[in-house]
């Protein structure tokens, strides 16, 4: 289990207690996180899941791979370095404290 942080622009944020194995995309759907869409369930065709992730914990999040990259590129807001489409993160235990940032349309 990883405590998770998602930040949103207006200040306010919304953290929970997710699950090992359960992907951040649809931990932050089950909490009601806004602007977090998920709308292809997770396999990598909607970019609907688009986070910043806090530079601090970036490399912890895994590797991206060719498809997400070739995704990052269809956000609706602009990618950045820290990018990453969130059903692509897997919760476990050395994400605790993680904090997201939500990109607003
Ligand atoms: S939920 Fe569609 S790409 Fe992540």
């Amino acid at each position: 289990m990883a405590n998770i942080t998602w930040k949103m622009e207006d200040g306010s944020e919304i953290s929970a207690d997710v699950n090992d194995g359960l992907n951040l995309m649809e931990a932050a759907t089950s909490n009601n996180v806004p602007n977090i869409e998920g709308e292809c369930g997770g396999c990598l065709s909607c970019a609907t899941c688009h986070v910043f992730v806090d530079q601090d914990w970036f490399a912890k999040t895994g590797e991206i791979d060719d498809i997400e990259d070739t995704m990052l590129d269809m956000t609706d807001v602009e990618r950045r370095d820290n990018s990453r489409l969130s059903c692509q993160i897997t919760a476990s235990p050395e994400l605790e404290g993680l904090v997201l940032y939500v990109p607003e349309p």
